[in-house]
């Protein structure tokens, strides 16, 4: 009798401690305990960018701004990792890297769109936009529609346009303005066939050298010239290893926003639309901001460097306009024929 008091009291003075512990028996090999924090954590949506700029670029900008909106619109759910400087990929290699989906978005400048999808070589084409706001109207029109349209070809899924510049031409060999100027001058250019025959067409040489290898190539005399927006010329420190600059307005470098589309067509559609109005404000943003900062730029090279400045003079425009003429016919086939009509061709 005593020991069966003993047994009921010690069976009650466990259940009790139990209780008051917080006792759930799924610690004992059940289901594993509900954590929100883990929880969070599966569900949440994890989108690596990868861009070869400087973090206080139009790009470097733009893609902090997107990943704010991103964070604020989806409220937390989908992060956007930035990895600028290209520390992940450099841009001829980021393309395969979001198609294989290591990466799940980037902005290659249109250049290093036009390596692998002939028909963005229209926005390579010199001289084809007099102003921003032709930019805009190409892209935001049936331009920019129909290069989209080829980039679902590949598996990719385009965003949104964002920009930095027109590009302008620096050396450190002699004063670029009429074409007599660019003969045997050696040129660092992105990867595009149009600008390397542009170069061609007017006796200069050309190597397609990666961005951030760029300064070093002109800083050892691999190549002695280049072209870029004032912004990447500023932030890269290129103007260091140059001595004149034209202001050109030549052609105009910007970015296709662009994602993996099977990572897309995976995403939730309110995830989907947070990241379209994401990727679009920050368009509508960064123009504003990025025209800001390549004058800001320009300012403070010409305050902070020997270089010598020039502008292009209606006649200098002229004369290299006629001289890269036959350019325009030369890439009509592989750009093809609806996005030939859709761009003004310039007049000498
Ligand atoms: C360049 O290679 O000059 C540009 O593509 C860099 C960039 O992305 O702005």
């Amino acid at each position: 009798m005593k020991s069966a008091i003993a047994i009921a009291l010690f069976v009650a003075i466990g259940l009790m401690t139990a209780v008051a512990v917080g006792f759930r028996p799924d610690l004992f090999g059940g289901a594993a305990a509900y954590d929100a924090e883990q929880e969070g954590l599966k569900e949440r949506i994890v989108i690596k960018f990868s861009h070869v700029v400087a973090e206080n670029t139009p790009k470097g900008l733009a893609a902090e701004h997107f990943a704010r909106l991103v964070a604020e619109k989806t409220k937390g759910k989908a992060e956007v990792q930035v990895f600028p400087n290209g520390m992940l990929y450099d841009e001829d290699t980021e393309i395969a890297a979001l198609r294989r989906g290591d990466i799940q978005m980037i902005a290659p400048s249109f250049s290093n769109v036009s390596n692998g999808i002939p028909e963005w070589y229209v926005l390579d084409l010199p001289f084809i936009f007099d102003s921003l706001d032709d930019v805009h109207a190409a892209l935001n029109g049936e331009v920019g529609r129909l290069l989209f349209e080829t980039l679902d070809r590949k598996g990719l899924k385009g965003l949104a346009f964002w920009d930095n510049g027109f590009r302008q031409m620096a050396s450190s060999v002699r004063p670029l303005r009429e074409p007599a100027d660019f003969k045997g001058q050696r040129f660092r250019i992105q990867p595009s066939r149009v600008i390397e025959a542009q170069y061609r067409l007017l006796s200069a040489q050309t190597s397609a050298i990666p961005f951030n290898e760029t300064y070093r190539a002109l800083e050892t005399g691999e190549v002695n010239a280049q072209e870029n927006t004032l912004s990447n010329m500023f932030t890269k420190k290129l103007y260091r290893v140059q001595k004149y600059l034209t202001i050109s307005n030549h052609s105009f470098l910007g970015y296709a926003v662009m994602t993996n589309g099977d990572f897309w067509n995976r995403l939730p559609s309110s995830v989907q639309t947070a990241i379209e109005e994401s990727a679009r404000e920050t368009a509508a943003w960064i123009a504003r901001k990025a025209a800001e900062l390549n004058e800001d730029n320009l300012n403070r090279m010409k305050r902070d460097s020997g270089l010598t400045l020039y502008a292009l003079s209606p006649d200098n425009r002229a004369a290299l306009i006629s001289v890269l003429e036959p350019l325009y016919a030369q890439f009509a086939r592989e750009i093809g024929p609806e996005l030939m009509a859709r761009v003004r061709l310039p007049q000498p």
